[in-house]
C-alpha cells in the first residue's frame, strides 16, 4: 500500500521528532511492504517566516490532498519570540485552530496510558496506579469557547474582553457518537463531562449525550462535573476508560491525564473528521526550551504515527508493531530525560528513535 502523508514538522522540537517518528514510519512500511509518500507542509511559526501567516491556503490544499497528516507541534516562546509580536489571530496557535477548523477534524482522540515500565515517573503514590490504567479523552476540538465570537472592547471606559462558548445540538451529536463508537471497542463506559450546574452549554451537553446513549444499550454512562473531573484524574484515574469532553475542558484535562502518565512528552493524538482523513500529533506542546539539544522525548509523535496507521490506514498490525516496540524499548530500560529515573540508561532523541525501530521486528 502506499501511504500518502502530509509531513507538518512545525515549530520548537517538532522537526527533531518528526524525524523520529519518519524513521520508525519508514521502517515499519520496509518490514510490511509499504511505501510512504511524504509531503512537507507548513504551518505555525515555520509558516510565517516564510509567508508572514502562519496558515496559507496552499497548506490547506495540500493536506487535503493526502490520506493523513502527521504532524510535530507549533510555537515558541511568547516572551522572545517575533511571532507573538503579531497579532492574536496571526500567531502560530491560529494557525493549529485554523486547520483543524478548515479540515472538519471535531474528533481529537488522547489516549492516556500507564505503561507499567513508567510507574516510576508516575508522580501518584502506587497504590493508586496498582494495575495500570488506560484511558481516552474524546475532546471536542472545532467548538465551544475556542472558536465562539471574541472581543475586547471599551464599555463605559473600562476595558472588557468577551469569549463565548456556543455548542449546537448536531456538534455535540456528532462527538458524542464518537465516543460511544470507541468506547464499544474498549471498555463500554463513558463518562462525560461538564459543568451542567452553571452552563446552559453543558446543560444541551448532557441532554444530547443522554439522547445518544440510548443506541448504545451495552455502554454505560455517567456524568461528572469538570471539576469534580479533574480531581478524579488524580484520585482514582483507573475509573475511566473514555471520557467525553467540549474543546476547553478537554484541553486542561488531557495535560492533566497526560501528566498522570509520567510524561507528556508520552502522550499521542488523533484529530479526525467524519472520513478517515486525520491529523496526527503529540499532545504536548513545541517546548523552545530544549529544541535543538537533542534530548527531546519523540515517543508520543511515534506512537501518533501509529494512530495514523490504524484510524487512517487501517493498518492494525502495523500499528501494533510500533506500540509494541515502544514498550519493548521502555522494559529494556532505555528513557529520555523526561521519563529519566534511577537505574535506567538515558538516550536522546535520535538514539530513541532508532532503537524503536530496530525493535520493530
Ligand atoms: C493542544 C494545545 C492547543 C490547544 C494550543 C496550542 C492552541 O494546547 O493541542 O492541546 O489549546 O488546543
Ligand atoms: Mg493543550
Amino acid at each position: 500500500m502506499n501511504l500518502n502523508i502530509g509531513v507538518i514538522k512545525g515549530d520548537g522540537i517538532g522537526p527533531e521528532i518528526v524525524t523520529e517518528a519518519m524513521k520508525v514510519l519508514d521502517r515499519t512500511a520496509k518490514i510490511y511492504g509499504h511505501t510512504c509518500d511524504y509531503t512537507q507542509l507548513l504551518l505555525g511559526g515555520a509558516s510565517i517566516d516564510v509567508h508572514g501567516v502562519p496558515l496559507t491556503d496552499e497548506t490547506i490544499a495540500g493536506a487535503k490532498k493526502c490520506d493523513a497528516v502527521l504532524m510535530g507541534s507549533i510555537g515558541g516562546d511568547a516572551k522572545t519570540s517575533p511571532w507573538y509580536q503579531l497579532e492574536p489571530s496571526k500567531r502560530p496557535e491560529a494557525g493549529l485552530l485554523a486547520i483543524r477548523k478548515a479540515l472538519n477534524l471535531f474528533a481529537n482522540l488522547r489516549p492516556a496510558i500507564l505503561y507499567d515500565e513508567l510507574k516510576g515517573a508516575c508522580p501518584l503514590k502506587e497504590e493508586i496506579t496498582e494495575g495500570g490504567f488506560d484511558l481516552m479523552i474524546m475532546r471536542e476540538l472545532t467548538g465551544g469557547l475556542y472558536f465562539g465570537e471574541r472581543k475586547t472592547v471599551t464599555e463605559d471606559g473600562v476595558l472588557t474582553a468577551y469569549d463565548s462558548l456556543t455548542y449546537n445540538e448536531n456538534e455535540i451529536r456528532r462527538i458524542a457518537k464518537r465516543a460511544f463508537d470507541i468506547a464499544m471497542k474498549r471498555g463500554k463506559k463513558v463518562t462525560s463531562v461538564d459543568k451542567a450546574n452553571v452552563l446552559d452549554s453543558s446543560r444541551l451537553w448532557r441532554k444530547v449525550v443522554e439522547e445518544v446513549a440510548i443506541d448504545y444499550p451495552e455502554v454505560s454512562l455517567t456524568h461528572m462535573l469538570v471539576d469534580n473531573c479533574a480531581m478524579q484524574l488524580v484520585k482514582n484515574p483507573k475509573q475511566f476508560d473514555v471520557v467525553l469532553t467540549e474543546n476547553m475542558f478537554g484541553d486542561i484535562l488531557s495535560d492533566e491525564a497526560s501528566m498522570v502518565t509520567g510524561s507528556i512528552g508520552m502522550l499521542a493524538s488523533a484529530s479526525l473528521n467524519e472520513t478517515k482523513f486525520g491529523l496526527y500529533e503529540p499532545s504536548g506542546g513545541s517546548a523552545p526550551d530544549i529544541a535543538g539539544k537533542g534530548i527531546a522525548n519523540p515517543i508520543a509523535t511515534i506512537l501518533s504515527a501509529a494512530m495514523m496507521l490504524r484510524f487512517s490506514f487501517d493498518l492494525d498490525k502495523e500499528a501494533d508493531a510500533i506500540e509494541s516496540a515502544v514498550a519493548k524499548v521502555l522494559k529494556e530500560g532505555y528513557r529520555t530525560i523526561d521519563i529519566m529515573s534511577e537505574g535506567k540508561t538515558q538516550v536522546g532523541t535520535a538514539e530513541m528513535g532508532d532503537l524503536i525501530a530496530s525493535h520493530l521486528a
